[in-house]
């Protein structure tokens, strides 16, 4: 797959009742890319990442995907609509809502049973996902008695199973322990380095940064605020700040004391009120 794959031009989504999701927004994005989706809550992250997967249609402007106009019409046409469904696969901000087989097996396999699949690769894929999100043990298991971490990785792991080419994640460290949290992060990168496509839309800053070349930043009046590659965005402190996506902390706080102390031994002006408002990127 070639250049421009989601094309949105001029996308709004009002929810019914008149509430606004998602507002004017005009983004390209090409085979390959790895963007980050940030925003404070309710900038619409969630609502964009339901029209990149066919689930919501704009109410105003189009969303081109693989060059074609998407509209209902267009994925009620079984034959786009596989297509479309083999390339594209998103995992749920709310996992409850994505779960719902009887086994976390089944689970894993609805995705390939739905593509087609002979009952030998449906199987070898089941393990293979397992395997690398390290949930073998729950193969058995009924999806709703997991904890949220669980759960979260299953939702991961039915999208990773159908192998698109491009993988749209809501907030997918959500409910992640620090450590399955950094197997993600080798995760996606893998997926990177096989040519997959990446929207991730989360609020960490430097999982984004692990995992993203671009940012693709919302304001909290639901439009486009910057989508530039993520050594710009990141440079713009200014910006993360008054969107409301750096958070100050205490360590980062006492590091920042202790080197503007001795910047002032060094005769430099220093002053630290509440802590730098300074993302950490690798
Ligand atoms: N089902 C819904 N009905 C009405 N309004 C909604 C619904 N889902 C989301 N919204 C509203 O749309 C806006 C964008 O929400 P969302 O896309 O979930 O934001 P984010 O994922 O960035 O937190 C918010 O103002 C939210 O309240
Ligand atoms: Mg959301």
């Amino acid at each position: 797959m070639e250049g421009v794959i989601f094309d949105l031009r001029h996308v709004s989504y009002c929810y019914e009742g008149g509430i606004s999701g998602l507002t004017d927004v005009t983004v390209p994005i090409a085979a390959g890319d790895a963007v980050a989706l940030l925003g404070p809550n309710g900038s619409g992250k969630t609502t964009l990442l339901k029209i990149l997967d066919g689930l919501y249609y704009p109410t105003a402007g189009e969303f081109y995907a693989f060059g074609e106009l998407i509209s209902e019409r267009r994925l009620a046409d079984r034959s786009f609509n596989k297509l479309f469904r083999t390339n594209v696969g998103l995992t749920f901000q709310d996992v409850d809502a994505q779960l719902f087989s009887p086994t976390v097996a089944d689970e894993l396999a609805f995705g390939p049973r739905q593509l087609g699949l002979d009952a030998e690769e449906i199987r070898a894929r089941v393990n293979k996902t397992a395997d690398i999100l390290g949930i073998t043990a729950l193969l058995n298991r009924y999806p709703y008695s997991l904890s949220g971490g669980e759960k979260r990785k299953v939702a991961i792991g039915s999208v990773f199973a159908i192998d698109p080419a491009v993988y749209l994640l809501d907030e997918p460290t959500a409910n992640l322990d620090p450590k399955t949290a950094d197997r993600l992060i080798d995760l996606i990168i893998s997926l990177r380095e096989d040519g997959k496509t990446l929207v991730v839309a989360t609020q960490d800053l430097d999982f984004a940064g692990y995992v993203a070349e671009k940012f693709l930043v919302l304001g909290q009046d639901k439009r486009l605020a910057v989508f530039a590659d993520k050594g710009t965005v990141a440079a713009d402190t200014a910006l993360l700040d008054e969107i409301g996506l750096i958070r100050r902390s205490p360590w980062r706080a006492a590091q920042e004391r202790s080197r503007c102390a001795s910047a002032k031994v060094e005769g430099e002006k220093g002053s630290v009120r509440n802590g730098p408002a300074v993302p950490l990127l690798p």
